[in-house]
């Protein structure tokens, strides 16, 4: 797994830029972006256009990515029935598969079976969906992602109440070795808050691909 060494270490925070933001052709041109720019990982949307209204990329264009990159590949599903493809997507190459709550009434047994599969296990959560029950899976999930948009495009309108969400799922996470992600809207001046607000994996696709110097972007986005 590329992201053995950089996920475990807790004190790092996490840069993904998601491909979704690049020139759908181009998406090698991305990747490099991505690589150069010293990103730790690729966050790879996937939407099946139920979920959400919108339709993007499948497990063959991830198994292209993992010959062209040493990044980490972050894989995240914004679809109806994720357990029937999980494993699709898993033998493509993902090192991270994340699927959202409120698709998966067996969230356990799902986030188990994605660690089977040899994965980080990720859950998902759009801004609407309750955190209630994060006690519950928490020592089977590897990754809790909170969105900060409402999910199915790149570019779209951060949601204030994010960071007190990012900051009620790190007082549930405790000291356990679970990354927060806040995927959706961020940008360079939100990010701060973010972090201190208990975010240690930020998804940046517009502002990222945006970025006159995306290195520079990262370095603000990680605050180092
Ligand atoms: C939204 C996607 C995000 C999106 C992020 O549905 O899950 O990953 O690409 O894009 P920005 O950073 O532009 O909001
Ligand atoms: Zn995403």
């Amino acid at each position: 797994m590329s992201v053995a060494v950089e996920w475990h270490d807790m004190s790092r925070v996490l840069i993904s830029p998601s491909i979704l933001s690049a020139d759908p052709a181009q998406v090698v041109e991305g990747v490099r972006m991505a690589e150069e720019a010293g990103a730790d990982l690729l966050h790879i949307d996937v939407m099946d256009g139920h979920f959400v209204p919108n339709l993007s990329f499948g497990p063959e264009l991830v198994r292209s990515i993992r010959s062209h990159t040493h990044l980490g590949l972050e894989i995240h599903l914004m679809v109806d029935n994720p357990a029937g493809i999980i494993p699709l997507f898993a033998e493509a190459g993902a090192d991270i598969i994340a699927f959202h709550r409120e698709t998966s009434p067996h969230c356990r047994r799902l986030l188990e079976e994605v660690r089977r599969l040899g994965c980080l296990s990720g859950v998902a959560y759009t801004p609407a969906q309750s955190l209630q029950d994060l006690h519950l899976i928490r020592d089977v999930a590897d990754e809790v992602v909170i969105m900060g948009v409402n999910p199915g495009f790149s570019g779209g309108e951060f949601i204030p109440g994010t960071g007190d969400r990012v900051r009620h799922a790190a007082e549930v996470i405790g000291e356990r070795e679970v990354r927060i992600a806040v995927d959706g809207g961020v940008d360079l001046q939100n990010a701060a808050t973010l972090r201190k607000c208990g975010a240690s994996l930020l998804v940046s696709g517009s502002c990222f691909f945006a970025a006159d110097d995306p290195a520079a972007a990262v370095r603000t986005l990680r605050g180092s």
